[in-house]
């Protein structure tokens, strides 16, 4: 079924080449072949940068997400505790368990830390023992004079907010969301724009466009979910890997088509110049 739709709609290249010049549906919608190989190069770099920025994001996305769950690696129980949180898994203890620990200037200090959080981080053990650790370890980076972004752990009510076993806040939701809405649907839709310059069954491009939008709306969506509902972390997952999924087909389907040069255009074009030494 493809391959009569390809024949009857698209594949004007076996047309006689008078024909190619006049048909005027043949200019309509434009295909890799019709454009400049500056605009090939110019759409090969975003194709290229976009796809290494993406490489860059899941790579930023292992190393916030992975060992939430104590385990090296990430996992769906990772991505559960990150949005809905899980008792005994507070961001505190995440982060001296984790990127945090090598701030400590002794190693037993974490275990006094841990232990604290365990019993429910009370203020009166944080008065005797813990503020003195992070005063001397943490504050010189973690103060709002210093590093507004960074929790606060100057005091008992900042160092609250990290010992909450609560998983990521509303506030840092939505803005998350809207920061990856705004940005991918941008993304989105430039490789969409290349991609649709490829030859190909006309209904299957349709949907491929579309795939990656509603994965991403699914994925920023289930985020919320999850954070009541951990199971839905499944859905994260899988909606994040079919927006990975199709943006790199889409990427390299585009790559492939617009620098192969078709057969029958180069016999065309072999005939031509042959013809033109001969007469
Ligand atoms: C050299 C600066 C620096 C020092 C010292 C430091 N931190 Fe951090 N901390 C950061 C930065 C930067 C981030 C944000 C990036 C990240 O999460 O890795 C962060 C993030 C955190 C977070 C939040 C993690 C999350 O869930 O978002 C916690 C909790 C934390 N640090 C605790 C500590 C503790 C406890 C200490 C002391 C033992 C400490 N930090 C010392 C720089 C520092």
């Amino acid at each position: 079924m493809g391959e009569s739709n390809y024949r009857c709609g698209k594949d004007r290249r076996v047309a006689p080449l008078d024909r190619r010049i006049t048909d005027d549906s043949s200019t309509h919608f434009r295909r890799f072949k019709n454009i400049s190989v500056s605009e090939k190069i110019l759409n090969t770099c975003l194709l290229v940068v976009i796809g290494i920025g993406y490489l860059v994001a899941l790579a930023n996305l292992y190393y916030t997400h992975q060992g939430h769950d104590g385990k090296p690696g990430i996992s769906v129980h990772d991505v559960m505790i990150n949005y809905h949180g899980e008792p005994g898994h507070t961001r505190l203890g995440a982060a001296i368990n984790g990127p945090m620990e090598g701030n400590l200037k002794y190693k037993s200090d974490k275990n006094v830390i841990l232990k604290w959080i365990q019993i429910g981080a009370p203020e009166e053990e944080y008065n005797d023992h813990v503020a003195t650790i992070l005063n001397r370890d943490c504050i010189i980076c973690h103060a709002p004079e210093i590093n507004p972004s960074l929790p606060n752990l100057t005091n008992y009510e900042g160092v609250s907010e990290v010992t909450q076993a609560g998983g990521v806040s509303l506030p840092s939701l939505i803005r998350v969301s809207h920061i990856h809405l705004f940005g991918i649907a941008f993304i989105l839709f430039f490789i969409g724009r290349i991609f649709l310059l490829c030859d190909m069954n006309v209904i299957v491009k349709r949907v491929v466009v579309v795939i990656p939008f509603a994965a991403m709306l699914i994925d920023v969506m289930s985020w919320f979910i999850t954070k009541s509902l951990p199971s839905f972390a499944y859905v994260v997952v899988a909606s994040g890997a079919l927006m990975g999924v199709s943006m790199g087909m889409q990427i390299l389907i585009s790559l492939y088509q617009m620098w192969r040069q078709p057969k029958e255009e180069a016999e065309v074009s072999i005939q031509a110049t042959t013809q033109e030494t001969t007469v």
